[in-house]
């Protein structure tokens, strides 16, 4: 019998569809589609698991605030999440939605397992609840906080189920004990543990105040609190709780998931609740829960409501998914925060990408092409073969070996590091050699010689682009298809060794790899950043298409500083009415105080009287006005903009300025006649 391939399963969370995907959910999902894709090289049956989380009142109140029902809403963002995914290049092998009617059964199955097993009872309550995270506080004061993002909670009252957590104490204990491999990495592990020995109390797992949910099966009038619907999706994907044997069968061979990969804000939901109620159910136990840092960007947490998130799609459109999977995963120590800056993106994206591995490709094809025809050459193994070959595979057979090890131990950076090392070690060899040179002698000596420097580097780039594949699949597929090889993906990574390489195959057609990058990328990308945030919600600080505001706004006033090489204005396009316009509430103020935000270079803090009250506005002009030039200033507000928290300081409107020059330079809305405060500009 033939010996069947080891299963693996993994899983991303699955993301709420309140918000539009961003590079934070790519981050996660790029690693996973990357641990994926070289499990399959590995030869393992590998099923990858991702998906929308789509109930709950938050996401109920989005949809109303949209004026779409929840349904029309979850279909289109979770929709996107499609898109995206397949433009990301990611592989996932089932797409899981907690609205499709495989899941909601797989819920109502789980819940009546937990009730059937004495898991579940009916009390009342009243606590505080977190909408936004879908939480309840630990802390039952009203006006408590949100443990995770800090908003004030709700008083809940309801006669709920309730889940007897407080008696899976000392089993998690036990699990977590006897399984110390269970949360990965070490800290998080530490977190948790602490957490269930300061003591767990029942959990609330039934809502009566809102609709949109799974209802408890029997008692309609309750739907299921959304953290144990949206856990359960890991089991329901693979067929938990069908009738249908093949389902079941498929539930059998992929259940438990050999890693949960998550963000470390949802680390008590899955190695605390999630394993809780797999205990009581008495089904098996996920083998991995792995939990990675947060990406930052402005150094906070990238998120929608903090209003600095980066969408995957600008960085796509101007340098391809690759740029932007390889940056994760080079630049982010994989369990800690990192930051996302374009400088970062594209610095990297030329150093390693272009310069690097597309140099690499391109010089080694490229000499191919010329001097032998198009057809990887026969290396020699005598009188050309010198050791700098031998030092060159000898590297290569350790870096596999390292490469794969500290994949293994999600050091992905690192692993990154020691194959580029391999990289710039054959550049090196290109450059020693000089195979050009070589080229010029004709003799068969230097034949041989250039035959056996050209198969060298040719079997590195063959070697670097099957080992960075995962992280890299559509540039290294390019540089496999230039190499005259077959399908990149087909590669055995347990075999892969020095010395495979076809020769006498020829070349395909020879391109680029990388598009070009240089600093107009980095505008492009933050100009595409800027217009979609303005097409979503408007911006609570001062950076505003070229030309915005000077219809209501005179020249700088010679205070403010000297003006930049003005960027040709945008054609003024998307006419409003004149009722739209009026929408908008301009009124003047005068600056009473103003002081730069710490740790925030571009920002500063001001109050402002408008005549009626005075503002706190925070705006991205630190860069151009120091704070002491703008007390007793005339400037225009938008006063009746929400107000919105920019680092922790909520900005009470939108200080008005034209946006010219290469660096999208602030000059402030002012006057040359007296103006009262509050007069109002229309
Ligand atoms: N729906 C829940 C998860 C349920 S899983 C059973 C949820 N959804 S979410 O849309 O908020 O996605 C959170 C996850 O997205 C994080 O745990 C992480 O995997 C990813 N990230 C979202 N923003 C991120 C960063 N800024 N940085 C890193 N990862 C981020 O929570």
């Amino acid at each position: 019998m033939t010996k069947q391939p080891e299963k693996f399963y993994i899983t991303t969370p699955i993301y709420y569809v309140n918000a539009r995907p961003h590079i934070g959910h790519t981050y996660t999902t790029v690693v996973c589609d990357a641990i994926a894709r070289r499990q399959r090289m590995l030869g393992h049956d590998t099923l990858f698991l991702t998906g929308t989380d789509e109930h709950g009142q938050k996401i109920e109140r989005s949809a109303a605030a949209a004026g779409k029902s929840p349904q029309q809403f979850t279909d289109e963002v979770s929709g996107e999440f499609r898109t995206l995914w397949d433009r990301m290049g990611i592989t996932y092998d089932k797409f899981i939605r907690t609205t499709s009617p495989e899941h909601k059964r797989g819920v109502q199955a789980m819940f009546t397992l937990l009730k059937e097993r004495g898991y579940i009872y009916k009390g009342s309550w009243v606590g505080q609840y977190c909408v936004s995270d879908e939480l309840y506080a630990d802390d039952n004061t009203p006006g408590t906080p949100c443990p995770v993002c800090g908003r004030i909670t709700e008083t809940v009252e309801e006669e709920n189920y309730f889940f007897k957590l407080s008696a899976m104490a000392e089993p998690l204990l036990k699990l977590y004990e006897e399984n110390p491999g269970l949360i990965y990495p070490e800290t998080r592990r530490n977190e948790v543990i602490a957490f269930v020995k300061s003591g767990l109390r029942d959990l609330s797992i039934s809502r009566t105040t809102f609709s949109w949910g799974i209802p408890v099966p029997d008692d309609p009038a309750h739907v299921i609190y959304v953290w144990l619907d949206a856990l359960c999706n890991y089991a329901t994907a693979v067929g938990f709780g069908s009738p249908d044997p093949k389902d079941q069968q498929r539930y059998e061979h992929y259940w438990p998931a050999d890693v949960h990969m998550i963000g470390k804000e949802i680390v008590r939901f899955h190695c605390v609740y999630w394993p809780a109620f797999l205990l009581a159910a008495g089904l098996p136990m996920p083998r991995q829960i792995v939990a990675h840092g947060w990406l930052l960007f402005e150094e906070s947490k990238m998120s929608k409501s903090r209003g600095n998130i980066v969408r995957s799609e600008t960085i796509l459109e101007v340098l391809g998914a690759d740029a932007l999977r390889y940056f994760l995963f080079r630049e982010i120590v994989f369990g800690q925060d990192g930051s996302f800056s374009f400088d970062a993106l594209v610095q990297r994206f030329n150093s390693d990408l272009a310069n690097g591995l597309g140099n690499l490709a391109s010089r080694t094809l490229s000499m191919i092409q010329r001097y032998f025809g198009g057809e990887v050459p026969y290396p020699s193994a005598t009188i050309a073969h010198t050791p700098a070959e031998a030092a060159i595979s000898k590297l290569a057979g350790e870096t596999i070996t390292e490469y794969n090890r500290l994949f293994e131990a999600y050091q992905f950076s690192r692993a990154l590091e020691a194959l580029w090392a391999l990289l710039s070690a054959v550049d090196k060899y290109i450059v020693e050699t000089q195979p050009w040179a070589v080229a010029e002698k004709d003799d068969r000596d230097s034949r041989s010689r250039l035959a056996t420097i050209l198969y060298t580097s040719a079997e590195a780039l063959r070697i670097i682009s099957a080992l960075a594949h995962p992280i890299i699949p559509d540039s290294t597929s390019k540089i496999f298809t230039q190499l005259g090889l077959s399908d990149i993906a087909k590669t055995d990574l347990n075999t892969l060794r020095w010395g495979q390489m076809n020769v006498g195959t020829r070349l395909g057609k020879i391109e680029g790899v990388f598009p070009r990058a240089d600093k107009s990328a980095i505008e492009r990308m933050q100009q595409m950043e800027e217009e979609r945030k303005n097409a979503a919600e408007p911006p609570a600080i001062a950076t505003t298409a070229a030309g915005a505001a000077t219809a209501v706004a005179t020249a700088p006033l010679p205070s403010a500083p000297a003006a930049a090489p003005t960027a040709a204005p945008a054609p003024v396009t998307n006419q409003i009415t004149i009722d739209d316009f009026l929408k908008v509430e301009l009124r003047v103020g005068t600056v009473l105080t103003a002081e730069k935000v710490e740790k925030a270079d571009k920002l500063l803090r001001m109050t402002v009287d408008i005549g009626t009250e005075v503002r706190q506005i925070v705006a991205g002009i630190a860069k151009s006005y120091a704070p002491e030039t703008l007390v007793g200033r005339k400037v225009v507000i938008v006063a009746n903009l929400a107000p919105r928290k920019l680092r922790g300081i909520e900005s009470q409107g939108m200080i008005v300025a034209a946006s010219f020059g290469e660096e999208g330079q602030p000059a402030l809305a002012s006057f040359l006649e007296e103006v009262p405060n509050g007069a109002r500009l229309k």
